[in-house]
């Protein structure tokens, strides 16, 4: 064989694939800023809609979905089915898709639907992505306020791109407190209005605001001091959490078990000092 015969064989060789073996096609992992644009772009079609006339469904009583939930959720399934083709995705109002626990992400559209039925302006997108069971992005958008809460494991928790951190009390006279309610209040008597008199009484206040992402963020930044609910979802609290912990706050079950997603769920929220407190009045009740 010639010099130059054999160089074209060896090259052959080493560039052309396998026809008998293909590659295994692997999308890219997601970014943190493939998570911002698309929690921006689904807080736009939820501002656009905000305040019209939308078609409400109930999936219970008081548990509504609206017109709103469905658009942002169709376009945010649209875009990671398309750019991230085998991953799986756990999402409010489409449930569990198939494709790879491995690469998971939790999708919550709209949280805050009943407050955006009754024209109340907050809410938000929320989207986290775990890797092997370890959530690793989350981004909760206020579409209202222009807020961006982000956080990526190991890394940080901003809003809008500065550092966040929660506050400093070290008692719970002086700290503001915000839970939720599950939507099965009226029938199932284990349904927090327990809790949320004790701490009305031992605490500075307790809000309620509507939207469990944004509850975990505003303990992340400081503006609330602990947030504790039972029986919330995956896709309510996995972007939230990751960016309360980021932030440098204690996040755990009613327990004190790190693990706040999995079933039988409920989480709490706020500094070490609070977080201490507020699980041994919990225990105790
Ligand atoms: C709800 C909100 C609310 C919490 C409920 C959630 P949704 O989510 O996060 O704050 O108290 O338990 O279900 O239904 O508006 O997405
Ligand atoms: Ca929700
Ligand atoms: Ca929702």
């Amino acid at each position: 064989m010639c010099i130059s015969a054999l160089i074209l064989s060896i090259l052959l060789n080493f560039s052309l694939p396998s026809f008998s073996n293909p590659a295994k096609i692997v999308s890219m992992p997601p970014t943190l800023t493939d998570l911002t644009s698309l929690a921006r772009q689904a807080g736009d079609i939820l501002r656009q809609s905000f305040g019209l006339h939308l078609r409400v469904d109930h999936k219970g009583l008081i548990d509504l979905v609206s017109e709103a939930d469905r658009q942002s959720e169709q376009f945010l399934l649209g875009y990671i089915r398309q750019h991230f083709p085998g991953d799986r995705i756990i999402s409010e109002e489409s449930g569990v898709s198939a494709g790879d626990a491995d690469h998971q992400w939790y999708i919550d559209p709209l949280d805050g639907t009943v407050n955006y039925v009754h024209g109340l302006p907050i809410y938000s997108v929320s989207i986290a992505y775990a890797e092997r069971g370890k959530l690793l992005l989350g981004v909760v958008y206020d579409p209202q306020r222009d807020e961006l809460f982000s956080a990526e494991s190991g890394v940080g928790a901003w809003l809008n791109g500065e550092p966040i951190h929660p506050a400093g009390a070290t008692d719970l006279d002086h700290a503001l407190l915000v839970t939720g309610f599950p939507y099965d209040i009226r029938t199932n008597p284990d349904n927090n209005l327990d809790h949320y008199a004790h701490f009305a009484l031992h605490s500075q206040g307790v809000r309620r605001l509507g939207s469990a992402a944004l509850d975990l963020c505003y303990v992340a930044c400081g503006r609330f001091d602990g947030f504790w609910e039972l029986r919330l979802n995956p896709w309510d609290v996995a972007a939230g959490g990751l960016v309360a912990r980021q932030a440098g706050t204690v996040v755990t079950n009613l327990e004190g078990s790190e693990d706040f997603i999995s079933p039988p769920q409920s989480i709490l929220a706020a500094n070490s000092t609070i977080q201490a407190l507020m699980l041994d009045q919990l225990k105790e009740r």
